[in-house]
């Protein structure tokens, strides 16, 4: 069974103060692009304990990917076999083209990819509210890449709703050579908010960008991309600063770290222009690499039958 699943940008992340429980209270809009990882589920015994799951990883960034229960796509398959409630076997593939703590989600989209993909494999055919229920449990942005599509994610990223949207979108990523950690950069943010004294304000989603989706209007779209991580994503990792300012200066419509970064995100407006902006970032030499991709697309599909 093989499942394919997007990476995401947040076209708004608006934080709010810290919680109680560690995590934010956000305004999150999700948006699904097409640069894709691909998760396979095949039949294998379980174990005599109970859930046996084991993965394997594929792709330039095999060697970044844990292969022990800390992989999220391991805890999704362990977490689904649970609510099964019988002793359930499979082996995972992950073919990786989502850059690994790159700000766009590869591991959470790994998760939806294995949920999807084991509810078949095993047939337990759960109904698609309880697979949000487990996604939510794995972590904030799982429940999003099953999803897919443009969202709105409220509370700590996990409580959707799906935003209209008028055609494409064409985009610009700047991968990055290293990766930065989700919580390190909350954290940041954290700690610079304190430091100058800000308070965070209760996240509002922008009315002008929910507008500039709804009328497909590029120009618009690109003014009003927000990301309240990005100062901190720029304190932690400098050079970001030089890639964001080469897109902009190639005519980039916006520009903005993904999520916790450091992948860089560029609207552009049109895929002609994507191209260009993609080759003008590559030869600048601001970051490892540069791949354009459209949005939105949907979350995890079955591509393929097998086993
Ligand atoms: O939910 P997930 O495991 O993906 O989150 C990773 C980390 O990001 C959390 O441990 C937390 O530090 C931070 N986070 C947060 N507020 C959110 C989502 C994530 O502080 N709404």
């Amino acid at each position: 069974m093989t499942v394919r699943v997007p990476a995401k940008v947040n076209l708004q992340l608006s934080v709010g103060p810290p919680r109680d429980d560690g995590y934010h209270d956000l305004v999150n809009v999700f948006h699904a692009v097409s640069l894709f990882d691909e998760v396979t589920a095949s039949d294998a015994p379980a174990g005599s304990g109970g859930a046996a799951v084991t993965v394997s990883v594929e792709g330039q960034y095999a060697g970044q990917v844990p292969l022990d229960g800390e992989n999220l796509a391991v805890k999704a398959a362990l977490a689904l076999a649970e609510r099964a409630g019988r002793p359930l076997g499979a082996r995972l593939l992950i073919r990786k083209a989502i850059p690994v703590a790159g700000g766009m989600a590869g591991g959470s989209a790994d998760a939806a990819a294995t949920l999807v993909a084991c509810d078949e494999l095993w047939g337990l055919g759960l109904p698609r509210q309880e697979l949000m229920e487990i996604a939510a449990a794995l972590g904030s942005d799982v429940p999003f890449a099953l999803l897919g599509g443009t969202a709105v994610g409220t509370g700590r990223g996990e409580k959707l709703t799906t935003v209209s949207v008028t055609g494409d979108f064409h985009w610009v990523f700047a991968l990055a050579a290293g990766g930065l950690s989700t919580a390190e950069v909350y954290a940041e943010c954290d700690r610079m908010r304190e430091a100058s004294g800000e308070r965070a304000a209760w996240p509002q989603a922008s009315q002008t960008l929910m507008t500039a989706l709804e009328a497909g209007d590029a120009e618009t779209l690109g003014k009003a991309l927000l990301n309240d991580l990005q100062p901190a994503a720029l304190m932690l990792c400098r050079p970001l600063v030089r890639t964001l300012e080469a897109g902009r200066n190639h005519g980039a419509l916006g520009a903005l770290v993904s999520g916790s970064g450091p992948t860089c995100a560029f609207l552009a407006g049109s895929e002609a222009k994507a191209t260009a902006l993609a080759a003008a970032l590559d030869a600048a030499g601001v970051c490892r690499s540069a791949v354009t991709a459209r949005g939105p697309v949907p979350g995890a599909t079955i591509v393929r039958a097998d086993r």
